[in-house]
C-alpha cells in the first residue's frame, strides 16, 4: 500500500505536524514501513521510496490525498456502549441512575436474543468504522453470546476494538433480569468471553477482551477483586465508570464505608492499574487524581455523554496538570452521538464552559490578570482536541507504539479527509462548510482547514478509512 500527499497528525498535545508532498508506504503486515516527505512533488517522494524498499510500482496499490484532501490516524474511542447504539439519542429527563433503570437495562438485556444482537451491533460497528473510529473500546452487555458476536463483527469488519462483557453481580442494585447470579458466575463467564476471542484472534492483534466491572455500584466486593486477580494473571485492560454523578458518588459512599473516595473503592480491590480507563471522572477530588496518576490509570472523557445527561463539565487541562493520560469517549448512547470527532469537538467547547466558570474579579489588578490567564489555559484548542481524538486514546489504551500517529513501525490505521470541493459545474460535492473561499476570505491555512473540519466536519467528509493497512470503510 502506498499514500500519497498530505499526512496531518499529532506530535504533542499541542503541536500538529503536516507532512505535504509526502509518500507513506505500508508493508503486508499493515505496518509503515517508510516515509518520505517534503520533497517537491510527491510522485517524487513515490519515486524515491520505491527504490528505497525495492517495491515494483506495478504490484503497489496507490492512493491519492488530493487538493483539499488529506490523511489523519484513525480515531479511538476509549468508551463506548455497542449495545445501545440501538437508543443513541433517547435520554429523557432522567440522569444517571434512572436513565439506566428505565432505558439501559431493558435494553441490554433484550440483546440476549443474537439475531437483535447481530442487527444492533453491525449497525454500530458499521457507523463508527464511517466516522473514522478504527479503535473501539467496548462494552457488550453480561450475555456471553452476544459479546462474543460483537468481537466476532470488529474482526471480521475490520475494525480494533476491546470487548468487554459487562459485568454486574450486585443484587442490590441490578435488576433481577439482568445480573450475575454470583462473583463466580462473573469471572466465569469472563473467562469464556476471554477464551472465545483467543480462539478467533490469538495474539488479540484486531479485538482483545478487556475485564468490565460496569461501575463499583454494579459489582460486589468479591467480583472485583475476582476481575483485579484476572488482571494481575492475563495483565488483560480493565474499564469501568468512575464519579459520573452526585447520585452515583453518593450510593457508592454508603455502599462502600470501608475506602475513602470512589477512586479509593477501586484501588482497594485492585482495579486502578496503568490499564485501566476510567470513564467520566468528573467530581473526582484532588486527592483522587492524585491517586489515578499515581495509579497510571487512564480516564475517558466522555463529554457528550456528560452534557445528555447532565453529570457535569469534566475539567481535562486540571487532570492533564495533574499528570493524567486523558482520551475521547463517545460513551453512547449516555452520549447520542457515535462520532469521535464530535467528541473532540464537545471537549473543546465544554472546557469553554469550564473557563466561564472561573471567576474573573472585577476592577482589574493583578488577580484579574492572573484569572483571565487562566481562563484561556483551561481553553482546549483545536491541536489539543485532535490529540485527545488519537494519540491521546492510544496511549489511554495502551497502543501508543502502534497507533495514533504515522511513524515507522506503527501500523496504518488512518482516514483520508476530504473537505469540501466545488465541482467543474460550480456545485458541491462534498459536506460544505466554506473551505476553498480563499478568493473571498483571503486566507485558509492548513490549521484553518484542521479548524474547520473539527468544528463543522462530520462523516461526510471521511471517505476512507484503514485498519492495519486493511480498507474497512469507503465513502460512496
Ligand atoms: N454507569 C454504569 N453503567 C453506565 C452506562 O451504561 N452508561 C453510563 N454513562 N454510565 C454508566
Ligand atoms: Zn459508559
Amino acid at each position: 500500500l502506498l499514500l500519497l500527499g498530505t499526512f496531518v497528525h499529532s506530535k504533542t498535545q499541542q503541536h500538529l505536524e503536516f507532512l505535504h508532498n509526502a509518500a507513506v508506504a505500508v508493508d503486508e503486515q499493515g505496518k509503515i514501513a517508510a516515509i518520505e516527505r517534503d520533497v517537491a512533488e510527491a510522485s517524487e517522494a513515490q519515486a524515491r521510496l520505491l527504490t528505497q524498499l525495492g517495491w515494483d510500482e506495478a504490484e503497489v496499490d496507490v492512493t491519492v490525498a488530493a487538493e483539499g484532501q488529506f490523511f489523519f490516524p484513525g480515531f479511538v474511542d476509549t468508551h463506548i456502549h455497542a449495545p445501545q447504539y440501538a437508543n443513541a439519542g433517547i435520554f429523557g429527563k432522567s440522569s444517571l441512575l434512572d436513565w439506566l433503570e428505565t432505558y439501559t437495562f431493558p435494553l441490554e438485556s433484550s440483546l440476549a436474543d443474537l439475531s437483535k444482537a447481530r442487527r444492533v451491533y453491525t449497525r454500530c460497528v458499521r457507523r463508527t468504522l464511517s466516522h473514522g473510529t478504527t479503535t473501539a473500546t467496548y462494552y457488550a452487555t453480561i450475555d456471553v453470546a452476544a459479546t462474543n458476536l460483537l468481537a466476532d463483527l470488529c474482526l471480521s469488519m475490520g475494525q480494533r476494538a476491546f470487548v468487554g462483557r459487562a459485568c454486574m453481580d450486585n443484587p442490590d442494585v441490578n435488576p433481577d433480569y439482568y445480573r450475575d447470579a454470583s462473583a463466580a458466575e462473573t469471572l466465569r463467564a469472563t473467562q469464556q468471553t476471554i477464551d472465545h476471542m483467543r480462539s478467533i484472534d490469538p495474539g488479540f492483534d484486531i479485538v482483545s477482551p478487556i475485564l468490565t466491572p460496569r461501575f463499583a455500584p454494579s459489582c460486589s466486593r468479591e467480583a472485583m477483586a475476582g476481575l483485579a486477580q484476572l488482571h494481575r494473571e492475563t495483565n488483560l485492560p480493565i474499564q469501568t465508570h468512575i464519579s459520573e454523578n452526585l447520585g452515583e458518588i453518593q450510593l457508592v459512599k454508603s455502599m462502600f464505608p470501608e475506602a475513602d473516595s470512589y477512586a479509593g473503592v477501586y484501588d482497594k480491590y485492585g482495579l486502578l492499574t496503568p490499564k485501566t480507563v476510567l470513564a467520566h471522572a468528573v467530581h473526582i477530588s484532588e486527592e483522587e487524581a492524585e491517586l489515578i496518576a499515581h495509579r497510571g490509570s487512564k480516564v475517558s472523557h466522555c463529554p457528550c455523554s456528560n452534557t445528555s445527561l447532565t453529570s457535569g463539565p469534566a475539567r481535562v487541562r486540571w487532570m492533564w496538570d495533574r499528570g493524567i493520560d486523558v482520551g475521547l469517549g463517545t460513551d453512547m448512547s449516555g452520549g447520542y452521538s457515535p462520532s469521535i470527532l464530535d467528541a473532540a469537538r464537545q471537549a473543546a467547547l465544554v472546557s469553554r464552559h469550564v473557563a466561564m466558570g472561573i471567576h474573573v474579579p472585577e476592577g482589574g489588578g493583578a488577580a484579574a490578570v492572573e484569572q483571565e490567564k487562566e481562563r484561556e489555559r483551561v481553553k482546549l484548542t483545536v491541536e489539543e482536541a485532535l490529540y485527545l481524538a488519537t494519540r491521546g486514546g492510544a496511549r489511554c489504551v495502551g497502543l501508543e507504539d502502534k497507533i495514533g500517529g504515522f511513524e515507522v513501525g506503527m501500523e496504518w490505521d488512518a482516514q483520508l479527509v476530504s473537505l469540501s470541493q466545488v465541482s467543474d459545474d460550480g456545485g458541491m460535492e462534498e459536506h460544505d462548510h466554506g473551505h476553498g473561499l480563499v478568493d473571498v476570505f483571503g486566507w485558509e491555512s492548513w490549521g484553518d482547514r484542521l479548524a474547520k473540519w473539527l468544528y463543522n466536519g462530520d462523516d461526510r467528509n471521511t471517505k476512507r478509512v484503514w485498519v492495519k493497512g486493511r480498507l474497512v470503510h469507503k465513502r460512496k
